[in-house]
């Protein structure tokens, strides 16, 4: 398997461990609910670079036909779920500003803003390159993806 599904696992065990020590049953506070919600459907569209690496590096025809196949299916609604990430990561930041204020000396925070923002150029550089396809553009889509499971893994971390 490539190692990106491990990393990705990593990072989803990472986040559900977070999220088990910042709540208590049966109370599961809005904003966290907003920013496990926004992680779930990031994970789900970096998954698509791991497919995309098997794909790429297996010799095995039919693991590739297969993951086209899946591939394929999951296409059209991959810029929803990547717009539909950004806009519950919207609503998990002005909870969490309306929470505690915008005090730029909390690292969750500023580190959450840093992804905040690398998500936002993530959804537009998908829209532009979908409407107006280059390799510049697809190159720079898979290193904001890159740099935002880094900034997440980072933010969850702090
Ligand atoms: C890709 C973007 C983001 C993801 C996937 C994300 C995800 C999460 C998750 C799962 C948590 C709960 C677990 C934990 O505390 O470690 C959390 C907490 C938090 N996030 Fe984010 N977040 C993102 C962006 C942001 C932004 C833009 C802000 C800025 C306002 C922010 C501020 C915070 C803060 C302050 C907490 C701690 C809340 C508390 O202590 O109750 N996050 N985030
Ligand atoms: C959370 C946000 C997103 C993530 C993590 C993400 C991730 C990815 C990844 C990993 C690929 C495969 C890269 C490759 O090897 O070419 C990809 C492809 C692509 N993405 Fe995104 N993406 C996101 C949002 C979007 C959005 C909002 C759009 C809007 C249209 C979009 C459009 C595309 C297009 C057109 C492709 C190439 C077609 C294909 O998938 O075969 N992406 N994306």
């Amino acid at each position: 398997m490539n190692k990106w599904f491990y990393f990705n696992f990593l990072l989803l065990v990472l986040g559900v461990w977070n999220i088990i020590e910042r709540v208590q049953l049966p109370f599961f506070p809005v904003h966290i609910a907003f920013g496990a919600l926004g992680l779930f459907f990031f994970l789900f569209n970096w998954t698509r670079h791991a497919v995309f690496s098997t794909m790429r590096n297996t010799s095995n025809k039919q693991t590739k036909i297969r993951l086209a196949n899946i591939s394929k299916k999951i296409v059209p609604y991959h810029r929803w779920i990547g717009t539909t990430a950004l806009i519950l990561i919207s609503i998990h930041a002005s909870l969490v500003i309306r929470l505690f204020g915008l005090d730029l000396t909390n690292e969750k925070l500023t580190s959450g803003l840093l992804a905040g923002t690398v998500l936002t150029a993530m959804v537009a550089s998908g829209w532009l390159r979908l409407l107006w396809p280059s390799v510049k553009k697809r190159m720079t889509h898979i290193w904001l993806g890159i740099s935002l499971f880094l900034l997440v893994a980072v933010h969850l971390i702090l």
